[in-house]
């Protein structure tokens, strides 16, 4: 019967089940023990002549050879086989239901987690990338576009063949920890002045991965059927790049030609150089615990890329600051004010 208990408490991992095994194979024991004490071995010579009391103990008589030899010797031995039959099922028992407990504990703790993590993600992340985490739009610091907030129930399968991401949980949690300085995407952990502690961060990365999808939009090529090389940029990179390329979160691109080694002018040096771009906008690119260069081969289709390109090659000029990025650079109190002096500047309208 217990066996019969234990067996389905342990294939359906089922924590209601196994608790009441548990409950039964504790209450044996306890009756076990208790019998023991009450009418054991031990007791037999306890219940005969009250005057040993006055004996000292260790001059007390025991029980006689005889009983020695036949009832007593007995009773300690089915006391022994008794206790070995119970302490070899109660093993048995307990052996087959624990696995169970322990997972249904773990599955306990691990709904938790996510419920709380869903919770977190509800009040903090939501505004901007969705309540579904389907993704969304921030505000941006630099213009009136908005800043796409990226989808986050596809997180693994966007970047499941990424070349700059090779452990999305980590990634994630990468991001949230330090953010996206100079983009919308603030940090959150307390050690880069966000509000929140690794465990709460574990909460939220854990919800994430309990709710992805294997599913990554098709590129919608209609969306750029007559868009210019200018419309593209100013879409998608211009938020990084700058509206005229000259750098911002992501390098300056006016003088990528030349610090690629094309010579200006010279149209044959410039195959290597499209080729480079083309890469990282099909790749993306990433600066370790900083910034990310999205990848695009799942936004944009072939032809807006090589547009885009174009558009890049008309606007090279010769010279500005041999490293992209740290021209473009911006601190996160550069981004402060820039949203402070929006604020500022909507002010007295909305006084008056
Ligand atoms: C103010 C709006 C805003 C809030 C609030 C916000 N994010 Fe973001 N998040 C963004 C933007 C914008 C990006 C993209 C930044 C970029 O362009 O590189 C981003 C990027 C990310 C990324 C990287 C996505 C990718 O595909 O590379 C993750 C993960 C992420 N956010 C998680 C969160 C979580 C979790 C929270 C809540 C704790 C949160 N974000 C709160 C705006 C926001
Ligand atoms: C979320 C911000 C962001 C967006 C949007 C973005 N980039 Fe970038 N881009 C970066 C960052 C950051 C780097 C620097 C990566 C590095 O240093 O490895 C970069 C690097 C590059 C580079 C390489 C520059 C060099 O000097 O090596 C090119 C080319 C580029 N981006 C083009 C584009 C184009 C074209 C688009 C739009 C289709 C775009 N980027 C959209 C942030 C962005």
């Amino acid at each position: 019967m217990e066996l019969l208990l234990a067996t389905q408490a342990a294939e359906g991992a089922n924590s209601p089940t196994a608790t009441i095994v548990m409950t039964i194979l504790v209450g044996g024991l306890v009756a076990f023990g208790l019998a023991y004490f009450i009418v054991g071995p031990g007791r037999g010579r306890k219940t005969g002549d009250k005057r040993t009391g006055d004996i000292p103990l260790a001059m007390r008589p025991y029980h006689s050879d005889e009983e020695l030899e036949s009832t007593a010797m007995e009773r300690a031995m089915s006391w022994g086989v008794a206790l070995s039959l119970f302490a070899g099922v109660f093993l048995a028992v307990y052996w087959m239901i624990e696995p169970a407990r322990i997972n249904a504990q773990m599955d306990a703790y691990y709904e938790q987690d996510v419920s709380a993590g869903r919770a977190a993600f509800v009040s903090n992340c939501a505004t901007c990338h969705g309540t579904e985490a389907q993704g969304g739009s921030a505000p941006n610091p630099y213009s009136d576009a908005p800043w796409p907030a990226p989808r986050l129930n596809n997180i693994e399968a966007r970047y499941a063949d990424s070349e700059i991401v090779s452990d999305v949980e980590d990634f994630m949690k990468q991001t949230l920890i330090r953010g996206r300085p100079g983009t919308p995407m603030a940090a959150w952990r307390s050690d880069y002045n966000g509000p929140m502690n690794d465990f709460q961060i574990d909460e939220i990365v854990e919800y994430l991965l309990s709710i992805q999808i294997d599913e990554v939009e098709e590129i919608d090529a209609q969306a750029f059927a007559g868009a210019s090389g200018g419309e593209i940029f100013a879409n998608n990179c211009a938020r990084c790049h700058g509206d005229n390329l000259e750098g911002r979160i992501g390098p300056t691109l006016t003088n990528i030609y030349e610090r690629y080694g094309a010579t200006l002018g010279d149209e044959s040096t410039y195959g290597p150089v499209r080729d480079t771009i083309e890469q990282t906008l099909v790749n993306g690119r990433r600066v370790p615990g900083v910034g990310v260069m999205p990848s695009f081969k799942d936004t944009l289709p072939e032809d807006a890329i090589q547009s885009v390109i174009d558009h890049i090659e008309s606007q090279q000029v010769e010279g500005g600051p041999r490293f992209g990025q740290v021209g473009g650079t911006i601190t996160p109190e550069e981004l402060a004010s820039a949203s402070d002096s929006d604020d500022a500047a909507e002010t007295p309208e909305d006084g008056s």
